[in-house]
C-alpha cells in the first residue's frame, strides 16, 4: 500500500482521474496498456565515457528488456488510433541493477507541472479512439498555452509503418556524472537503423488493430531491430526542468551504443515497471519535477494492476 504523503496523493488522483476518462481495464498498466515485451542486447561505442561512470555507457555490454507500446488506456485501442507510441527499454546491469530509459515518438511533453497534468485531465470528459473529444481539445487548446507545442505536434504525428521505424525521444533532461563528479545536462533519443517510416491516413485505414505487434513478431523472424543510442549534450542555458521545450537543433549529439532486439520474450508475467528516474551511479534525474511524479504515478498504476485491478 502506497502511503499518503503530499505527491503520493496527486498521483492517486491523477490515476483515479485517467480512470475516470478512460476505463478501467483490470490488470493493464493505466496508461501505454497495449504493449509487449521483447529481449535485446545494448553495446556501448564508448562515445559516452568521457561524461559518465554508468558502465553501460562506457564498454559494458549488457542485456535488456525492451517494452513497445501504444499510448492509450485501453489495451483494445487499434494501433492506428493513438499515434504515439513508447520504446521503453530496461538495462539488466552486470551487477544485477537495473537502469531505465522509457521514451516516445514526440519530444516534449504538454506541461512541466504535475498540478498542470492533472488540471489537464479534468478538462477532458472522455476519450474517443484513445484521444480526447474535439471538444475538449479545443478547450485544453486555449486554456494552456505552455501545452500548445505538444498539442499541434499529437495532431499532426503519423503512425509508424512499424515499431522499428520510429524515432524515440526520452523527452526529460538528466544529467550524466563523470569519474570527477562532472554534471553534464543531456537528452537522450532513440534512431531506427530500419530509418523512419510512417503511414498515411489511407495506408493506415485497411490495418487490422494490432498490425504493429503482427509485424514485429514478422520482421523479428527476418532481422535484429536495431536503435542507435543518441546522446544530446545540453549548453549552460538550455532548460533542464521544463520538458514542452526543445533544445535548439545544433546541439553537440554522440552515439553512445547500439540497441538489438532479438525476439519476443519469453517471460509469462510482466512484473515490469518502466520508471524513468531508476538510474545508475552516472546517470541522475534533472530538476524536471515531471520525473518524481512519474515516478509516484507509474506506482500507484501498478499496485493496482498488480492486484488485478
Ligand atoms: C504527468 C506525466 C505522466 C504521467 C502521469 C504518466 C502516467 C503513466 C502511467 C500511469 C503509466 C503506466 C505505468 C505502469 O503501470 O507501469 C505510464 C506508462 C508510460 N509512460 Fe507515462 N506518464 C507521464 C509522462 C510521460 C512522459 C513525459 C513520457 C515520455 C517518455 C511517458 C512515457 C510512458 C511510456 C513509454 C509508458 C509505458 C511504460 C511501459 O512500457 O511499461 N510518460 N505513464
Amino acid at each position: 500500500m502506497i502511503e499518503d504523503t503530499s505527491e503520493t496523493v496527486l498521483a492517486k488522483r491523477a490515476v483515479n482521474r485517467i480512470e475516470e476518462i478512460a476505463g478501467t481495464f483490470p490488470g493493464y498498466r493505466r496508461a501505454h496498456a497495449k504493449g509487449e515485451l521483447y529481449e535485446a542486447t545494448f553495446t556501448p561505442t564508448g562515445e559516452a565515457t568521457p561524461f559518465t561512470i554508468a558502465s553501460h555507457l562506457r564498454d559494458s555490454e549488457v542485456e535488456a528488456i525492451v517494452r513497445f507500446s501504444n499510448i492509450s488506456p485501453n489495451p483494445s485501442t487499434a494501433d492506428v488510433l493513438a499515434a504515439v507510441k513508447g520504446l521503453s527499454v530496461q538495462f539488466l546491469l552486470n551487477n544485477g541493477d537495473v537502469a531505465n530509459l522509457v521514451s516516445i515518438t514526440i519530444p516534449i511533453f504538454v506541461t512541466k507541472s504535475p498540478q498542470t497534468f492533472f488540471d489537464i485531465l479534468n478538462t477532458v470528459k472522455s476519450f474517443k479512439d484513445g484521444k480526447p473529444h474535439f471538444k475538449d481539445m479545443v478547450k485544453l487548446f486555449t486554456s494552456y498555452p505552455e501545452s500548445r507545442a505538444a498539442f499541434q505536434m499529437i495532431r499532426k504525428l503519423k503512425n509508424p509503418k512499424s515499431y522499428a521505424t520510429g524515432r524515440y525521444y526520452a523527452v526529460h533532461a538528466f544529467y550524466l556524472v563523470n569519474e570527477l563528479g562532472l554534471r553534464t545536462p543531456v537528452k537522450f533519443e532513440w534512431e531506427p537503423e530500419a530509418g523512419i517510416e510512417t503511414l498515411s491516413i489511407k495506408e493506415s485505414a485497411s490495418l487490422p488493430s494490432d498490425f504493429l505487434e503482427t509485424e514485429m513478431i514478422d520482421r523479428l523472424e527476418r532481422e535484429e531491430v536495431r536503435f542507435r543510442l543518441h546522446i544530446i549534450i545540453g549548453k549552460q542555458d538550455d532548460p533542464t526542468d521544463d520538458p514542452t521545450k526543445e533544445w535548439p537543433q545544433d546541439r553537440q549529439r554522440l552515439e553512445a551504443g547500439v540497441l538489438r532486439i532479438k525476439a519476443k520474450a519469453t517471460v509469462t508475467k510482466d512484473n515490469f515497471i518502466f520508471d524513468p528516474t531508476v538510474l545508475p551511479t552516472g546517470i541522475e534525474c534533472s530538476d524536471d519535477e515531471i520525473l518524481p511524479f512519474r515516478k509516484n504515478t507509474y506506482a500507484v498504476s501498478y499496485e493496482r494492476r498488480k492486484k488485478g485491478e
